[in-house]
């Protein structure tokens, strides 16, 4: 009998076990769409492969150092090798850059690099979730999606390769969960939000974590369903691990699941008790916004509630504007930074990232809306408002540390940049 929750619109309709599986051969869409047809035909008995697999992975997982720290790395990783998981969406396995057999950081799963790339003459840091288990010490994954008109995005998918060395910080993000936080976790994800959920799957599966792990996933077609053929494994794989799709756009192809976007009713058939739960939801914009929409009418208190949004990204600068400064003179308060000794006047509205772009302070970036947390630097004295603080901890706030893209000074500040 499948463990999977039958979602609405699925009754009966999972293949027999042992339906056939087409063959293809090819690009992205038929290595993705054949993934897609393995997780509809994947309720398997347990084979080797599995279970070589499983045994690898606590192995690992017994000879692997004990954690490091994980702040405040910086460095960088070489390409080992490249995966293509859907059209457009590629996995790049990273590897530490010397002989160190183990990553020179450990990290929570959930957590993100930041990642920087010289494109056109301008520096562009992008933050990519860890889609791999932080019991693999040996290497990290990134999953990146090609966004049509994205600058870093394009050029990860056109032009890094195999053997290349990549700059990466971090691992930064509190979209995390270890499985000590609660005993159960509901993995809500849209497109390319699935990343963060898989590192956290893979993780409670590899420590045989007894809470349930309802892992509910959509996208448009079933070529788009990344990681579709790795988590028919975990689930065969996980008792615990219930796996419910919907496929949105699922015209024209052989999908014999859920179909539609995801509903209130897709939710609550797919999880008993889900406003009990504690859930993590991760997409595109528009996606978190209807599944929001859902759980705050369903009761879900805003504690029980974790996000990450990928798609609330604030435009960088260009390149010919981080050295421009605007045509009137500042008459805000005075901004400092100590490490750099330089200090002006602040622009109306201008954030301090902003200014100390003006001034070629250096600050790291990336998300510029609050959460991603790269740009956190020591304010030492003074005081700003922050429109959104989703990136600062108890501590960071305790600690005077803000975040510079949302920093707008009440009065004169010095800052450690
Ligand atoms: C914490 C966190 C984790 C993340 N994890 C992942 C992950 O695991 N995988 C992943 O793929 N992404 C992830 N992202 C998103 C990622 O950081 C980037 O935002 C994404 O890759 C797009 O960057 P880009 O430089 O390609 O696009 P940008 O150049 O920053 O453009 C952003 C968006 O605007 C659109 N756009 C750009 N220029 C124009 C224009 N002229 N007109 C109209 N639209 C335009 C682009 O298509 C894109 O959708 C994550 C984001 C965060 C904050
Ligand atoms: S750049 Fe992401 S929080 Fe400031």
């Amino acid at each position: 009998m499948p463990k999977t929750p039958t979602p609405p619109g699925a009754e009966g309709s999972l293949p027999a076990p042992d339906a056939p599986v087409a063959s293809r051969e090819g690009g992205a869409d038929t290595v993705a769409a054949r993934a897609g047809e393995l997780w509809q035909a994947r309720e398997k008995p347990i084979g080797s492969p599995d279970l070589d697999w499983f045994r690898a992975e606590k192995e690992l997982a017994k000879t692997a150092p004990s954690p490091l720290m994980t702040a405040n790395w910086r460095g960088q990783l070489r390409v080992a090798s490249i995966v293509t998981e859907a059209p457009g969406v590629k996995t790049f396995h990273l590897v530490p850059t010397s002989s160190d057999r183990f990553l020179p950081f450990t990290f929570v799963p959930g957590q993100f690099l930041n990642v920087a790339f010289w494109i056109g003459g301008a520096r562009m840091n992008r933050s990519y979730s860890i889609s791999s288990s932080p019991t693999q010490r040996e290497y990290v994954d990134l999953t990146v999606r090609r966004e049509p008109r994205g600058a870093v995005s394009r050029h990860i998918d056109d032009l890094v390769k195999v053997g290349e060395l990549i700059e990466a910080g971090g691992p930064a993000g509190k979209f995390t969960f270890t499985g000590t936080e609660a005993d159960s976790i509901v993995l809500l994800s849209g497109g390319v939000g699935i990343t963060p959920m898989m590192s956290i799957a893979r993780y409670l599966t590899a420590q045989l974590w007894g809470g349930e792990i309802f892992f509910i996933y959509t996208c448009r077609t079933p070529a788009d369903f990344i990681f579709a053929n790795e988590l028919a494994m975990l689930e065969r794989r996980n008792p615990k691990l219930l796996v419910a799709v919907t496929i949105s756009k699922p015209e024209g192809t052989d999908w014999k699941g859920s179909r539609g976007r995801i509903t209130r009713e897709f939710l609550t058939q797919a999880v008993p008790g889900l406003a009990s739960r504690r859930i993590h939801v991760c997409g595109p914009p528009s996606f978190m916004d209807t599944v929001r929409t859902i759980l705050t009418d369903l009761g879900v208190p805003s504690d029980s509630l974790k996000t990450e949004a990928f798609g609330a990204v604030k435009p960088a600068p260009a390149a010919d504007r981080t050295t421009a400064k605007p045509s009137a003179p500042a008459t805000g308060p005075l901004v400092t930074f100590s490490t750099n000794n330089k200090s002006a006047k602040i622009h109306a509205d201008q954030t301090i990232l902003e200014l100390s772009e003006e001034l070629s302070i250096g600050i790291e970036f990336s998300c510029r809306v609050g959460t991603c947390g790269v740009c956190k630097v020591k304010m030492t004295s003074g005081e700003v408002e922050m429109a959104v603080q989703d990136a600062l901890d108890d501590d960071d706030k305790k600690n005077g540390t803000i975040l510079a893209c949302q920093a707008k000074p009440k009065g004169d500040v010095a800052v450690e940049a």
